[in-house]
């Protein structure tokens, strides 16, 4: 599987929700392989072409399905943490999230559970969420901080043009 990379238009449509859990089984392996293989904590169905309502996660807890989630209840609050992207390499920002998220998901064979995730996992789980519906997380930076980082994304968009080319 191959990640896709900011200017891909994969990653900016909302992806629809899963019907066919064998589907999801029959990727598992390589999804959670392609993963690993490139150091990422969270992996979003459309950062490898599928435009479908799943990501996988290890917040150090170990590889975990997640499959038409749903954030049912969060903080007021919000805090910041640096994060990073496999589609889009190299660039590092922080990030207002909620601190606690309410959960609601379908694992691989379909069975619901539903989680309170605090701090860590509930960044990594609003981060994969939004991939869902087309959203980076460059997208929540503040202006200034976007202008700072343009430069480093267009050189990442005509990268990938380029390798869109050979
Ligand atoms: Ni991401």
């Amino acid at each position: 599987m191959k990640v896709r990379i900011l200017g891909d238009p994969v990653l900016r449509k909302k992806a629809q929700p899963v019907i066919d859990f064998a589907q999801v089984r029959a990727i598992l392996e390589e999804f959670k392989m392609t993963m690993y293989a490139e150091d990422g904590v969270g992996l979003a169905a459309p950062q490898v072409g599928m435009s479908l309502r799943f990501f996988g996660m290890d917040d150090g807890s170990g590889f975990k399905m997640i499959v038409n989630p749903e954030i049912i209840e969060h903080s007021d609050e919000k805090e910041l943490g640096e994060e990073g992207c496999l589609s889009i390499p190299g660039v590092f920002a922080d990030v207002w999230r909620y601190k606690w998220v309410r959960v609601r998901y379908q694992d691989e064979h379909g069975v619901y559970h539903e989680e309170l995730l605090e701090g860590y996992p509930a960044r990594i789980f609003q981060h994969e969420y939004d991939h869902l519906d087309g959203v980076l997380f460059i997208d929540h930076l503040d202006t200034k901080t976007r202008t700072a980082l343009a430069q480093q994304l267009k050189k990442i968009m005509e990268e990938r043009s380029k390798e869109m080319m050979k």
